[in-house]
């Protein structure tokens, strides 16, 4: 009925993912038997297809954690000291599956009012009160939402509303260990506490009942010694040297040598040193878009390819600098080629809906990395903020003049002059939630993509797709509308 992959990318045009559309197959399995384990490089292979940015709005510690719990990984940004980027990747790395690092805290003589603060910056509704109101201080007790629901004065001080009758457990219990204690406590929270009364992580009711839910944590990604595995990107500027060291003095399990237009002397030069200076490391290079520039890399030793070149939500590259591709067509041809040199490729940017996640792995990708679709989430850097009513999160391109002005220029091989050309914007996203919630249930939507197209994994949907057994077809312009939502009007909801 339809066109193979083939007749579709040879017609001259730059296709994204909204252009085509995947015909259907057979269905003889449920959903459940879709199995979308994959490989990031060459080395490394993880349970769930998704890669989170290296964007200063998108990936630190917390981000990396939760991508890694969740069975894909994480890539920390490097638009911060060297020093700090190490840190979050040791931190991330060294994080108790399970529980929460860095919960909120305040001191006794804090007031509600900074408990309001609390839960609209970083969204936690509950506290702990410690003696100095950090982390690593002496427990004296906790504030949930339940001891100041009812109080007016918000300047009322924590020490006269917070629950002092505390079930605490040992850092030295085990996951399975302390949550047997948080389900007999009966209580939301059960912080983590040294033998002297000083509180150093908690464990959550929703979390736990979460991870009951969703993906066992057993299926995290984990490196041989049973921590998190953590991702990092560096540029290509000889300071970056020192960087790629401090990284690996802190256990980074792969390295992304972030920029635009990845088929540069200055990549293939960065190659060359790390893969000596650390043989063990996994080096995924980029920004790619052609079967020639994919070439170039491979050769030059990359482990995986990073696919995209302008389809980000906040990329103006394209319009900038009339270079890039349709990232539908810059996946399918760079990963035909990377196929054949046993390489995976990750389809970086422009991921909207889990839609276009069913499209990118079809067509190629091994995995998928996304920044707008999971900035705004709990787990992204940052505070939110309100507007109109709504609950949002900044979220801006490297390449902005804002994220440029703290550094990131060295994306764009920044070159010497003071003249900043901006290829990316600033802007804001709305509050998604966890990532704990909305990558299980993405990836539940994409394992129905996959069930629709008769095909239970990313290698045998590929597979058909270069046999034919898959067929394509571009949509129209109305088509395309009448594949979204149309025709409804929109009403507002009335409190009667
Ligand atoms: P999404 O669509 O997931 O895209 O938000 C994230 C990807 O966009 C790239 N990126 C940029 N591209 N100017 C660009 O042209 C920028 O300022 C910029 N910042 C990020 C990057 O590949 C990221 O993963």
């Amino acid at each position: 009925d339809g066109f193979t992959g083939g007749m579709i990318m040879q017609q001259g045009y730059s296709y994204t993912y909204d252009d085509i559309i995947l015909l259907p197959g057979y269905i003889d399995f449920p959903t459940e038997e879709v199995d979308l384990s994959t490989h990031l490089t060459k080395n490394i292979t993880l349970r769930t297809p998704c890669v989170s940015s290296p964007m200063d709005t998108v990936t630190e510690s917390q981000m990396a954690a939760a991508m890694a719990l969740q069975g894909g990984i994480g890539i920390v940004h490097y638009n911060m000291r060297p020093e700090e980027q190490a840190y979050h990747v040791r931190r991330a790395k060294n994080l108790r599956l399970g529980f929460v690092p860095e919960p909120a805290c305040l001191k006794p003589s804090d007031t509600i009012a900074q408990v309001d603060q609390i839960k609209l910056n970083r969204g936690f509704s509950s506290v702990l009160i410690t003696e100095n109101g950090q982390i690593g201080s002496k427990l004296l007790g906790i504030v949930t939402s339940r001891d100041t629901d009812f109080i007016t004065d918000r300047f009322t001080e924590l020490r006269e509303v917070m629950s002092t009758d505390l079930v605490t457990a040992s850092i030295d219990s085990s996951y399975e260990e302390s949550l047997k204690v948080l389900i007999s406590s009966k209580k939301s929270l059960l912080p983590i506490v040294r033998e002297n009364g000083e509180v150093v992580e908690l464990m959550c009711r929703t979390d736990a009942q979460a991870q009951q839910s969703y993906p066992p944590l057993g299926a995290s990604s984990l490196d041989r010694d049973g921590k998190i595995l953590v991702g990092a990107a560096i540029g290509t500027r000889e300071s970056d040297k020192l960087r790629l060291r401090m990284l690996a003095e802190a256990g980074v399990n792969v390295v992304v040598l972030d920029s635009s237009q990845g088929d540069s002397i200055y990549q293939r030069q960065m190659l060359a040193f790390s893969k000596k200076a650390y043989p063990e490391l996994d080096i995924i290079a980029g920004n790619v878009v052609t079967s020639y520039q994919a070439r170039n890399l491979i050769e030059a030793g990359a482990d995986a390819l990073r696919v995209g070149m302008g389809s980000g939500s906040i990329c103006t590259t394209q319009e900038v600098c009339a270079v890039g591709r349709g990232q539908a067509t810059a996946v399918y041809k760079t990963a035909s080629l990377a196929k054949q040199m046993n390489i995976p490729v990750i389809a970086d940017g422009g991921i909207a809906n889990s839609g276009h996640i069913v499209k990118a792995l079809v067509l190629g990708a091994s995995t998928v990395m996304m920044g707008s679709f999971l900035a705004g989430t709990t787990e992204a850097p940052g505070d939110y903020f309100y507007q109109n009513g709504q609950r949002l999160k900044k979220y801006r391109g490297m390449g902005s003049l804002e994220a440029m002005a703290k550094g990131s220029d060295t994306r764009y091989l920044g070159d010497k002059s003071r003249l900043k050309i901006a290829q990316g914007v600033s802007g804001a996203v709305a509050d998604k939630g966890s990532v704990m919630k909305l990558i299980p249930y993405t990836m539940h939507a994409v394992r129905q993509g996959f069930q629709d197209l008769g095909v239970k994994t990313i290698a045998a949907a590929q597979d058909a797709v270069a046999q034919g057994r898959i067929e394509l077809e571009v949509r129209t312009g109305a088509a395309q509308v009448e594949g979204g939502i149309h025709h409804l009007v929109s009403y507002e909801k009335k409190a009667f």
